[in-house]
């Protein structure tokens, strides 16, 4: 198992808020791996982090070895790492597909083939029949798949997904595994924010949980709704 991202003692202060106090997390080549915990436990900030977004205070991110921490979020992405945002952005006038070919552009130049990159995501997520219908008149299960179009049209190695499933239906939701279990099969690595543990039991092969911005577990699934600490931490509460 090599790891594609190693996070080691990630840390963030927001002024006199320690949001992330050195979190540990691993994501192996083609798996989807799930980060769990609390709410306000740090699981975006930590994406944020990654990402390039935002500027960890200490520790490191390694992307095939090397420090990429610190990195501007357009360096991170040229490097493959795309994420999605937990709250979905807003797409203004602009067409499913116009939105979804702005990705493209990153690593297609012209216009031409960044709009045919648009339309093989597009067709992926199941949004195709919905490509010159404007973003803000989507549903939530579709703006949701539009935020995952958007990510893959960069051509990512690694998609960080933040919560791409909260408030989809059960039949949704069981599209949206079915649509995981394509990209993973694309050869793209995941690692998935994701509250449903029944999801997660379903495709992730590793869990890192993590409380009050620290990694209080790393492992199966299947291990973690085992866990005293686990329980303790997370799963009482969230029952
Ligand atoms: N830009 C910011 N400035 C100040 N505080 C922030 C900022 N972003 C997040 N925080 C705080 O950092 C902590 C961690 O937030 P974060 O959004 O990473 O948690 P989370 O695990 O993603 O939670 P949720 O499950 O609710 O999405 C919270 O206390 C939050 O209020
Ligand atoms: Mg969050």
């Amino acid at each position: 198992m090599s790891a594609l991202l190693e996070v080691r003692g990630l840390a963030k202060q927001f002024g006199a808020l320690r949001a992330l106090d050195g979190i540990d997390l691993d994501a192996a080549q083609g798996r989807l791996t799930g980060l769990i915990g609390p709410n306000g436990a740090g699981k975006s900030t930590a994406f944020g982090c990654i990402s390039g977004a935002l500027k960890p205070s200490a520790g490191s991110v390694l992307w095939r070895g090397r420090r990429i921490d610190g990195l501007p979020y357009h360096r991170v992405a040229g490097l493959g790492i795309a994420r999605t945002y937990q709250v979905v952005q807003p797409f203004g006038d602009m067409t499913v597909r116009e939105a979804t070919t702005v990705g493209a552009l990153l690593h297609h130049h012209r216009v031409a083939a960044a709009e045919r990159k648009a339309d093989e995501v597009l067709e992926l997520v199941g949004l195709a029949h919905r490509a010159n219908v404007p973003g803000h008149a989507l549903t939530i299960a579709d703006k949701k798949r539009l935020e995952v179009a958007r990510a893959l049209a960069t051509d990512p190695q690694l998609l960080l997904l933040d919560e791409v499933m909260a408030g989809l239906t059960p039949s949704e939701a069981q599209d949206a595994v079915a649509l995981l279990r394509r990209i993973l099969a694309s050869g793209v690595t995941i690692v998935m924010v994701e509250h449903v543990m029944e999801v997660l039991m379903a495709v992730a092969d590793h869990v890192v949980v993590i409380a009050a911005g620290k990694t209080i577990f790393a492992g199966t699934a299947a291990d973690a709704v085992r866990d005293p600490g686990v329980i303790d931490a997370y799963l009482g509460t969230a029952a």
